[in-house]
């Protein structure tokens, strides 16, 4: 399994921050295909590997062993417009810090402060090679599941907040710490783009549909009814402002097109659907593909 196993794991931690170290350079040749244009094609020799087999798959995104009926949404392979995607072939070292929000969560008298100015973490991500973030996932919890008691802005403390107001915050303190401590010309700075959920159906102009319930089919054509994930333009926003380049996994637009790649109710938990997870193998495999193409590719 090799670096395929290795990446994978850090496939199933998309609501978290992760860092690399790669034993090697960046490739730096210019890239004349655009890798999101394209679609989801049934291949026949897919999946490239048998879940039931990998040990680093987590139970909850590990649909095969947890009986889901339906196969086909093992075997789509995202195929480039205009260019082939390469397969894995390299050595390297990879890192994984989660920090779901990338900024803070403090314990205090209060309780667990998510404090959106206050990026300590950071600390962690100094010298390597190449930085790849990601968050989103865990902003929309709620209930049991929210990882904090109060939000901090400032000197001022809220009990909640528009959700994407706070990811926009806490995103700004994030690119402020990369623009004034990472120094591009010893380390590449990715960001890998939203992961859509699909709990929706609306959001596909099925709104009878019980979100990725029995969906075993991607979503067809090639315009999403919803449109741009609305966390997606305030990342791109960020990004827009920042002094650093940084090359954005633009993953969003292919992965809504997966209404039928989450687990549902194979996830391990059957009550509760699962429509924001995905199963493996599937689709955060296409990011890790895109992004080893990404940053190997010449
Ligand atoms: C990968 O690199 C490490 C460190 O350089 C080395 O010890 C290991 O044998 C390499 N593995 C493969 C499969 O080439
Ligand atoms: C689902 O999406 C539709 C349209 O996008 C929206 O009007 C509706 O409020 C949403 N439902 C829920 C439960 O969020
Ligand atoms: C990412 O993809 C979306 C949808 O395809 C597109 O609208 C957007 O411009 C892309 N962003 C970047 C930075 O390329």
């Amino acid at each position: 399994m090799g670096v395929l196993g290795a990446v994978a794991i850090l496939a199933v931690c998309l609501s978290l921050s992760w860092a690399i170290q790669i034993n090697g350079k960046l490739a730096k040749g210019k890239r004349d295909c655009d890798f999101y244009h394209g679609e989801w094609r049934y291949d026949e020799s897919y999946p490239l590997y048998d879940s039931a087999k990998c040990n680093f798959i987590e139970n909850q995104f590990n649909c095969l062993k947890n009986d889901r009926p339906d196969r086909s949404y093992l075997k789509y392979m995202w195929q480039p417009s205009f260019c082939n995607l390469p397969r894995y072939s390299y050595n390297a070292t990879f890192m994984l810090y989660r920090s779901g929000f990338l900024v803070d969560i403090k314990d205090t008298k209060l309780g667990r402060v998510l404090d959106l100015g206050s990026i300590e973490g950071g600390k962690s991500w100094r010298n390597v090679d190449t930085l790849i973030f990601n968050t989103w996932h865990w902003w929309l919890h709620t209930g049991r599941k929210q990882r904090w008691d109060f939000i901090q802005h400032g000197s001022k403390m809220y009990k909640d907040m528009d959700r994407l107001v706070a990811f926009e915050k806490a995103l700004t303190t994030w690119a402020k710490w990369v623009d004034s401590n990472v120094d591009t010309t010893k380390t590449k700075v990715v960001f890998q783009g939203i992961s859509p959920d699909h709990s929706n159906a609306s959001d596909w102009g099925k709104p009878n549909e019980k979100g990725c319930v029995n969906q075993n089919q991607p979503f067809v054509g090639h315009d999403y009814p919803a449109g741009q994930h609305p966390a997606e333009v305030v990342l791109e926003r960020v990004l827009e402002q920042m002094k650093t380049p940084v090359y954005l996994l633009n993953v969003t637009r292919l992965s809504q097109l997966r209404i039928d790649g989450h687990p549902s109710y194979y996830g391990g938990y059957h009550r509760i659907a699962d429509c924001s997870h995905w199963c493996l193998a599937g689709v955060p495999d296409t990011w890790n593909q895109l992004l080893y193409a990404t940053l190997f590719q010449s």
